[in-house]
């Protein structure tokens, strides 16, 4: 039965009511809507509207049907209901009977579709802080593991300077921080009730709606009836948030696709998050990594759906709401996923040490430390910059790493150059001379690491 009848003399459409309803994707709203039902049940006793005995009852029933629920919402699925909000009240009705009609009082889907809501973005997020930290505490252990694994680093995707895969490891660690950083602080923001703001105007029976809000977990009743209704804030900000954090994932799964690539070949995927060709018996393809990195997408559009769905709607409510939570659970659901996924990857993946250290040696990944060098000998550094781009064409010219290159050889380029200029063209040296907070030296990998992990800590 639908929840306005009397305005109508005719059924609605079926094809209507079929594109209308949004039972389909509100389900996963069932808890929280019991939840703010038994709050609001209350909220209507100290007004009077329910006896105590009529409360208890139907706080009981609501909580009986919580159970039902609990272990397999879709049986939820089986019904015409026109949405979750729908969907309960005609559950209470047929628990309890006629009292269970009073519920309602006072209340509109409006300010309660928005509590809902915002009550399941709260449990999100928590969940979600989980799966991130699953996987930081996954990067520390493979930053430990591969402390001394050289490999170069890139930029423009060309060779630039020595690092560790431990250091590589701890990049993607920082990023997942702020990701936390920004999902707490979305929680601050949306931990205001808007139950008790009626359709638009506010409710018209004297609760306290303060009380209301602590009573679902809340820190406060919001401010204003009109915006409460409205308010979607928190679901782009989640989107938001989500986008982030997956263009984060997808940039670990792109550098890693290339490290696993057959060009670079520094780390072995495990079997376990690789797919075969069909055709090709040789092939060992990155499928793990290549859905993270395709699924950032939609990810994001995600994102542009609902802020476009918003950007040109007049207070207050409008139907044109309803089209956020396919888009928030769905990106939700596929960041979860991705994070589940990036774990499982790093979990047994394979550093090729020998592989790493040889492509850090190669392309002249020292340069920048032989023109420091000639620095330290008085060269000032625009010159050295030019004289040592000199001796890279040079080298090139000779098929030779710089430190291959004879004293004889190296002098051509500047005559300040001595015999102690190899010690300072070795790997260890160039890492080892990066010492300073956030660098790559093993000194500064150490000491992040440790941080890293005294930050996980009781999480
Ligand atoms: N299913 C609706 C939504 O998700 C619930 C609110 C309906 N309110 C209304 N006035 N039609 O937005």
């Amino acid at each position: 039965m639908a929840l306005w009848g009397g305005r109508f003399s005719q059924a609605a459409d079926d094809r209507f009511r079929h594109f209308n309803d949004s039972l389909g994707s509100d389900y996963r709203l069932v808890e929280h809507d019991i939840i703010g039902s038994i709050a609001w049940s209350k909220a209507l006793k100290t007004v009077g509207i329910l006896t105590i005995d009529e409360q208890q009852k139907i706080e009981t029933a609501l909580q009986a049907l919580r159970i039902a629920v609990k272990d397999d919402p879709k049986q939820i699925l089986n019904s015409n209901a026109e949405d979750i909000h729908s969907w309960v009240e005609q559950q209470l009705i047929e628990i309890v009977g006629d009292l269970g009609k009073k519920l309602h009082t006072g209340r509109s889907r409006n300010d309660q579709v928005a509590t809902d809501l915002k009550l399941w973005c709260v449990d999100e997020i928590v969940l979600l802080i989980e799966s991130i930290n699953q996987l930081r505490s996954q990067l520390v252990n493979t930053a430990d593991k591969y402390q001394n694994s050289v490999m170069p680093g890139f930029t423009h995707l060309q060779r630039a300077q020595p690092i560790t895969f431990a250091h590589w490891c701890l990049a993607y660690f920082e990023m997942l921080t702020r990701d936390v950083n920004r999902l707490n602080d979305t929680l601050t923001r949306l931990n205001v009730c808007p139950l008790g703001s009626g359709a638009l105007a506010g409710t018209a029976y004297p609760i306290d709606r303060d009380k209301l809000a602590h009573d679902l977990g809340f820190a406060k009743a919001t401010n204003n009836s009109l915006d409460s209704v409205s308010d979607r804030d928190h679901v782009i900000e989640l989107l938001s948030n989500a986008a982030i954090g997956m263009n984060h994932l997808s940039r670990f799964a792109e550098d890693l696709i290339i490290f696993n690539s057959g060009e670079a070949n520094f780390v072995e995927l495990s079997d376990r998050v690789t797919s075969g060709s069909s055709l090709m018996p040789q092939k060992k393809n990155p499928d793990a990594l290549e859905l993270i990195r395709g699924k950032s997408g939609r990810v994001c559009g995600a994102l542009t759906a609902v802020l476009m769905t918003f950007k040109g709607l007049p207070l207050a409510y409008n139907k044109d709401m309803q089209e956020d939570k396919e888009q928030l659970f769905d990106a939700l659901d596929t960041w979860h996923d991705c994070l589940e996924m990036a774990v499982l990857v790093l979990e047994d993946i394979k550093i090729n040490n020998e592989r790493c250290l040889e492509a850090a040696k190669q392309g002249y990944a020292n340069a920048t430390e032989l023109a420091d060098y000639l620095v330290a000998k008085g060269v000032p550094f625009r010159e050295a910059h030019h004289i040592v781009g000199e001796a890279v064409v040079g080298a090139i010219a000779k098929q030779k790493a710089l430190e291959e290159m004879t004293l004889e050889e190296l002098k051509q380029f500047s005559s300040v150059i001595e015999d102690d200029v190899y010690s300072i063209l070795s790997i260890e040296s160039c890492l080892a001379k990066r010492c300073a907070k956030g660098g790559v030296s093993p000194l500064q990998i150490t000491k992040a690491i440790k941080k890293a992990k005294n930050c996980l800590i009781g999480i």
